[in-house]
């Protein structure tokens, strides 16, 4: 039987307003695959990158295109040998494909059972869905490339958006010592995250900053900045301290730092962990707006922004 959704679908590259909402063919459910009822799908800066183009060398987009990432949904139907899920589970993931084509601002999405864990049970579908693609970018940074150890201080760059508010947690988990920057507005919302300190970029001299609290410097930058606020926090790097950028692939860096890019990768352990944690109440997301399909160009708008607090989200309906 052919299923129909509901879907936002762009057919060309450009701007958020190349997004219509209309009805599309559900792809079959293959081998090792299963059907998930999407519920809710947060918006990250990469969805918006991809619609523009920017990244298509290196994430091919097959038209017409469904957007989005992230999702939080519930198991409708499970392909053949596709066993780790019962129809009904509440799970989540992280949804990107070798190529872009099926995407969660829908009503349906087909994925490897691989991609999914199950979600946090006491968080709602809006707020797990914020967690995939940000929870395991910090997790990655933080942990994985960044081997943050108890004790050590890490200086975040961007850190009330949809990863700093991961990365300042899981730091925190980690019993390292933040410092976490964004603009003044955000420093209350950050420290009740657990930040130690907060510093914003405006007109500020980070390292100058830094070196005031830490005048060894710091042991870890973690990156999701990049621009003028990386180039201003370079030199509160301890010596042999390490930098992690997710924007940054090593241009205009200096000589013989210890630096690291990290593109996030699905890892459906890792989601099982973050799961954990929101459960024992140590892992928030922030949901500071919330949009209905129908308006999924808005909910776009607003995250090239820039400046939005922890994560928006789309609901299906
Ligand atoms: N490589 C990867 O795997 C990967 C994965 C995820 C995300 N990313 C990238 O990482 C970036 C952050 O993602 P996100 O989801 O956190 O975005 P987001 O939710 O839009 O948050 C943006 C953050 O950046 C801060 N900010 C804005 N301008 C800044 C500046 N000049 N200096 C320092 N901070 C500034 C904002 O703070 P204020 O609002 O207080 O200004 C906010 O904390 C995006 O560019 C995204 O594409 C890469």
């Amino acid at each position: 039987m052919t299923r129909q959704m509901r879907a936002a679908v762009y057919d060309e590259f450009g701007a958020a307003d190349r997004i219509s909402v209309r009805t599309v063919k559900v792809p079959e459910v293959q081998e090792g695959e299963v059907l998930v009822r999407i519920r809710a799908a947060a918006v990250n800066p990469v969805d918006s990158a991809v619609r523009e183009g920017y990244l298509n060398s290196f994430i091919p987009v097959s038209f017409p295109a469904i957007p989005g990432w992230d999702m939080a949904g519930v198991i409708e139907e499970r392909g053949y040998s596709a066993r780790r899920f019962e129809v009904g589970d509440e799970v989540y993931g992280y949804a990107r494909r070798p190529i872009v084509r099926y995407g969660t601002f829908a009503e349906y999405i087909v994925l490897p059972e691989s991609y999914l864990a199950l979600k946090p049970k006491t968080l709602s579908f809006e707020e797990s869905a914020g967690i995939p693609l940000t929870g395991l970018t910090a997790f990655q940074s933080l942990v994985d490339i960044g081997r943050l150890q108890p004790g050590q201080s890490v200086l975040i760059l961007g850190a009330s958006g949809g990863i700093g508010t991961m990365g300042i947690q899981i730091a925190r988990e980690k019993g390292a010592t933040i410092i976490g920057v964004a603009s003044s507005r955000n420093h209350a919302f950050m420290k009740e995250l657990g930040a130690d300190h907060c510093i914003s970029y405006e007109d500020t001299d980070i390292t100058a900053e830094i070196r005031l609290l830490f005048p060894d410097g710091v042991d870890l930058i973690f990156d999701a900045a990049s621009g003028e606020t990386l180039k201003s926090s370079l030199g509160a790097l301890k010596e042999g301290g390490r930098l992690v950028s997710i924007l940054n692939r090593g241009e205009d860096l200096p000589e013989g730092l210890d630096f690291h890019y990290l593109f996030v990768e699905p890892n459906s352990t890792e989601l099982t962990a973050l799961a954990e944690l929101a459960d024992e109440g140590r892992l928030k997301v922030p949901v500071s707006a919330t949009f209905s399909l129908e308006n999924t160009t808005e909910a776009m708008r607003l995250i090239e922004t820039r400046h939005t607090q922890g994560k928006i989200v789309v609901v299906p309906g």
